[in-house]
């Protein structure tokens, strides 16, 4: 068989084939290509395609909210972080504090406000009559910022929906705004903190109370007068209802 019954890699075809027997005079040949080999459908691997994620900021409950949040990797802080830290407290507390994100201590346990600032939370809790279990705390980020820097505007913004969430949720009578962060990104102010503290305020229709953060006062033992006077508004608006 000569060159022009071979294809370009040398193999024969069909209709090579058909064409050199024509060529030499086979005028009543036909050639049918092979039937096409069956190929079954691929098979739908269910777990190869993750369900769509839930939206944790529509989620109907708290601990719904929590669970799609425990792998988040919306932020870089997902790379740095042990744990989310999610938020802690009564589900229905009246007063609800907002700090603004976990230090190393929260970061290995998952809880808000468990190391030395979290300890003088709790007193300060303690002054004005109420428990831990009986307040909800959040932060701006759920995430350790490394080095316990400030949140930046970008991973803010990839959780303040949770938080505007869990306030939703939690639906308390007042919010608590811990430190120059937290005020910052509730109120959508840059002033400095101490042009405004101690004073009632609103964010998307509730009332905030911007106060010193604990780890500030921890530095600064002489700001405590004003963080008293801060803790007296609070029970006293507790009290009116
Ligand atoms: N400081 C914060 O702002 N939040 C915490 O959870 C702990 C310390």
């Amino acid at each position: 068989m000569g060159r022009a019954a071979r294809d370009a890699g040398g193999r024969i075809t069909g209709a090579d084939l058909l064409r050199y027997l024509r060529d030499l005079g086979w005028r009543d040949v036909a050639w049918q290509p092979p039937p096409a080999k069956a190929v079954p459908p691929p098979v739908a691997h269910a777990s190869s395609t993750p369900p769509a994620a839930l939206d944790p900021s529509r989620a109907e409950s708290l601990e719904e909210m929590a669970r799609s949040l425990a792998d988040c990797r919306r932020c870089r802080l997902a790379g740095s972080r042990s744990r989310v830290v999610f938020g802690a407290g009564s589900n229905r507390a009246r007063v609800l504090f907002v700090g603004e994100g976990p230090g190393a201590e929260e970061d290995r346990q998952g809880v808000p406000f468990v190391g030395k600032a979290g300890q003088l939370l709790n007193a300060m809790l303690r002054a004005v009559g109420l428990r831990r279990e009986d307040v909800y705390i959040a932060n701006v980020v759920k995430c350790r910022p490394p080095e316990n820097r400030d949140p930046q505007e970008d991973e803010a913004a990839a959780c303040l929906p949770f938080l505007w969430r869990q306030i939703e949720l939690v639906d308390p009578a007042v919010i608590v705004a811990l430190g120059r962060v937290a005020s910052q990104f509730l109120l959508g102010t840059k002033a400095p903190i101490s042009s405004y503290r101690g004073r009632w305020t609103s964010c998307r229709g509730r009332d905030v109370l911007p106060t010193f953060h604990p780890a500030y006062l921890l530095r600064t033992p002489s700001a405590k007068a004003a963080v008293w006077a801060d803790l007296k508004l609070l029970r006293q608006r507790l009290r009116d209802g």
